[in-house]
């Protein structure tokens, strides 16, 4: 079974013998209600440092979400939690309370907070996720570096579930020389194509039903791919608009890194690229994404 560290004083000696023998760390960071997609990831860092230490954090970072969401109702499974990292051989498990990450106070994420040291995200944070959710980068690259400082892992295991803030991690990780590997993991589905995600356990029957449509949409697209962009944006809107129960924020498809791609009748996209899906079923709110071959 994993130690269970909740201090920065318990995290750091329970890292130090493994520091000085020169073995590498993996980290894997989370919210916890830990599902198979979290799994996963510790199968991936495992793989990564051989027998080097695996850590899991599982912290619900307050600074990450906005006013009027689901901070309060997220779910929280420690018991379970636990299981599932040892039955993946976690050696690790760190859960700070609010206090010991931010002891000076939760920083505002949507405004320049006062006094305290964040990790303003670049403009890709202003896009997408970060359009309809003012500030969640901001939150989510302040607690990743945190983290990373408290754990100084050698490599850190992030899911391409959450494409863009993926990308903002690596990116950050590079920009402010962080010295750490940051590996990007497979998405992982339920066999009938839903993405894991800990928020699924709020979908009613119904609503998980309707919330196949955004798989499936992105599926659609994939197939339509070879006619182009705006043929495969039609096919995935065309299964969007079978379910009545779709609140749509937004479906896009990209560059790979994110950039917008240029797109029309004189000079067509072609290649490889990614397509991205948000909406909210009921109360939930969902994201997906998938590579996309054009042409
Ligand atoms: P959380 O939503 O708990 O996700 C933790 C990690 O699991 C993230 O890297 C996420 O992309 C990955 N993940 C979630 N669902 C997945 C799936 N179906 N398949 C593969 N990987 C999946 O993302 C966060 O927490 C937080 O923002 C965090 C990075 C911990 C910072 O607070």
């Amino acid at each position: 079974a994993p130690v269970l560290a909740s201090t920065r004083a318990e995290l750091a000696a329970l890292l130090a013998g493994a520091r000085r023998a020169g073995r590498p760390v993996g980290f894997v960071p989370t919210m916890g209600a830990l599902h198979e997609g979290h799994a996963s990831l510790m199968r991936v860092a495992r793989e990564r440092v051989g027998d080097g230490p695996v850590v899991v954090s599982i912290f619900v970072n307050p600074m990450q979400f906005g006013s009027g969401e689901d901070l309060d109702r997220y779910p929280r499974t420690l018991d379970a939690d636990l299981e599932i990292c040892g039955g993946e051989g976690v050696d690790i498990v760190f859960a700070p309370s609010v206090q010991e990450m931010y002891p000076h106070g939760v920083p505002a994420a949507d405004k320049e907070p006062d006094g305290v040291t964040v990790v303003p995200a670049p403009g890709l944070a202003d896009v997408l996720e970060g359009a309809v959710r003012p500030g969640h980068f901001r939150g989510v690259l302040t607690v990743v570096a945190k983290l990373f400082g408290l754990v100084r892992p050698d490599v850190a295991v992030f899911g391409q579930k959450d494409y863009q803030q993926l990308a903002l991690i690596r990116r950050m990780a590079e920009d402010l020389c962080m010295g750490v590997e940051v590996v990007g993991a497979e998405t992982q589905r339920d066999a009938d194509g839903l993405a894991l995600s800990s928020r699924n356990r709020y979908l009613s029957v119904e609503e998980r039903a309707t919330a196949l449509s955004l798989s499936a949409a992105l599926r659609a697209a994939i197939a339509a791919g070879p006619d182009g962009v705006q043929l495969a944006l039609d096919a995935a809107h065309a299964v969007l608009a079978k379910e009545s129960g779709v609140d749509l924020d937004y479906l896009v498809i990209t560059r790979t890194d994110l950039g917008r791609l240029t797109d029309d009748a004189d000079h067509p996209f072609q290649g490889e690229a990614r397509i991205l899906v948000a909406a909210r079923v009921g109360t939930t709110r969902l994201i997906d994404n998938l590579p996309i071959q054009i042409g």
